[in-house]
């Protein structure tokens, strides 16, 4: 039974549901308050989040910098859940985590799978600083339910040693000050924010800062802090005189850091390189079976696919789809690229084909026809920037789509072999579950962010040749497909 805690949370979803739901939510209505230091060098991301998109703008990146990405594959309960791997920041990393695992633990007490309109949690983060031992890392929180949801952001910093949440850089006694500073940014912007009358609200007003070389405050508000869930997320930046007095110790330390502008210098920065080290690896490469050199027409033919990656097991994978001369395609998460690029160049060189997953792993049910264009696009702007060719394959996550995916200019593939590897986390199971559905022209269901599935992959191929089949990339199974159409086989 959900705790009263989550009663509140369903109706405060109700209350976003009354002003108009939230995937049509206007995005970042209000501007900063004042301009704040636009010359400063620093790497530093000051631009508030908008609306519900979870695209990358705005986010750095450093060497080595790594994520992890969890999801299940369940579109009456869908979850995706992306934390990030910030080189020599394991107390940044761990508390990031720590608050993921409490999101998801208490949206499982809370919701139940269900078919129609099902809750969602997504999950995402991005690096807005990273200068000297300084890591600053913005996590956003989407959360559905019926036909509504909430974005709640929460700002985590690091120093390499030690991880504190936004709320420490002011000083306590200066929180209520630091809060009409940003009503009065708000107010100075057009957002018209809810009394002062709940003290108990003003603490989430702080779960979001960045301060900025000259001093300033970038304040975002997650939706329903301060003002009510149809503003939607806005920032308020509080001015370098109004910050300077309320700043806790802790948040002047951070301000010298950020002032001082040094590259990131973490002390393990060069010694992360899952992905670099296969960027310069030299592979030999598997060539691609040129097309027609397999005639799925007449050859029994088998699609292996592998779904959101890449991610730290995908390099094995990769070793043995190259020692065994099979093509495979990854449907792949932008967000992922965004940190394995290296992995992805190693799939164009072995002949692997690869696909679209969108950005971020979002229920696309969810999304307006703007954020699923932008969930696609970014996703083929950051597999063109590597040398990608454009596969025109998209795989929506957790199979589902409605009119509009048809519309994004992609063929949609999803799959007639549901290993369920994301549930089963057994070797032998996935591949029973394959060999117990496959036939001529099937496509199959796997995900390589799972050890398990990748442990299976060995096995599954040999006794897939065994049995006769020839194991193609979804293009040369299919061969041409066309925009908007839905394949889950061949034939
Ligand atoms: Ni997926």
């Amino acid at each position: 039974m959900p705790n009263p805690r989550f009663r509140i949370r369903v109706a405060l979803l109700a209350t976003t549901l009354a002003l108009g739901g939230c995937s049509s939510v206007a995005s970042t209505p209000a501007q900063p308050a004042s301009s704040s230091g636009s010359s400063a060098p620093s790497p530093t991301e000051t631009a508030a989040p908008s609306g519900t998109s979870g695209l990358p703008e705005g986010g750095i990146a450093v060497p080595g910098l790594g994520s992890e990405q969890q999801t299940n594959n369940d579109p009456n309960l869908p979850i995706s859940i992306s934390v990030p791997l910030v080189p020599a920041q394991p107390a940044l990393n761990e508390a990031v985590a720590a608050f993921a695992r409490a999101q998801e633990a208490d949206f499982r007490a809370a919701y139940a799978p269900r078919a129609e309109a099902p809750p969602e949690l997504n999950v995402s983060w991005r690096l807005v600083q990273a200068t000297g031992s300084l890591a600053v890392v913005r996590v956003a929180v989407r959360e559905f339910a019926g036909a509504s949801g909430q974005t709640t952001l929460r700002v985590f910093y690091g120093d390499g040693s030690a991880s504190w949440p936004a709320g420490d850089l002011i000083e306590p006694a200066a929180v209520p000050a630091f809060v009409a500073a940003v009503r009065r940014g708000a107010a100075a912007s057009g957002v018209a924010t809810f009394d002062a009358s709940d003290p108990s609200a003003d603490t989430a007003v702080v779960n979001d800062l960045v301060i900025s070389a000259d001093g300033s405050i970038t304040v975002a508000l997650g939706q329903g802090v301060l003002a009510p869930y149809a503003a939607g997320t806005f920032s308020v930046v509080v001015p370098p005189a109004d910050a300077a007095t309320m700043l806790s110790a802790r948040g002047r330390a951070v301000l010298d850091t950020v002032r001082q502008g040094r590259p990131y210098a973490a002390s393990g920065a060069d010694q992360v390189p899952a992905t670099t080290a296969s960027v310069a690896a030299p592979t030999p490469a598997v060539p691609a079976p040129a097309p027609g050199a397999v005639d799925c027409s007449a050859a029994k033919c088998v699609a292996l696919t592998f779904d959101d990656g890449p991610a730290g097991h995908t390099s094995r994978l990769l070793d043995t789809l190259e020692s065994t001369g099979t093509p495979a395609t990854f449907f792949v998460l932008g967000q992922q690229v965004r940190t394995h690029p290296g992995l992805i160049t190693r799939m164009v060189r072995l002949g692997m084909t690869v696909a679209n997953h969108t950005w971020d792993h979002r229920d696309m049910r969810r999304l307006s026809l703007a954020e699923a264009r932008d969930e696609v696009q970014q996703t083929e702007a950051a597999l063109r920037a590597l040398g990608v060719p454009p596969s025109g394959l998209l795989r929506p996550p957790y199979g589902a789509l409605n009119a509009d995916t048809r519309t994004l200019g992609m063929a949609l593939v999803l799959w007639d072999v549901d290993t369920l590897d994301w549930q089963n986390r057994n070797a032998q199971t996935t591949t029973d579950k394959a060999l117990a559905q496959v036939r001529s022209g099937s496509i199959i269901l796997m995900h390589d962010i799972h050890p398990s599935s990748v442990d299976a992959v060995p096995g599954l191929i040999r006794a897939l040749r065994e049995r006769g089949y020839t194991l193609v990339t979804v293009p040369q199974l299919l061969g041409a497909t066309t925009a908007g159409a839905v394949y889950s086989r061949r034939g």
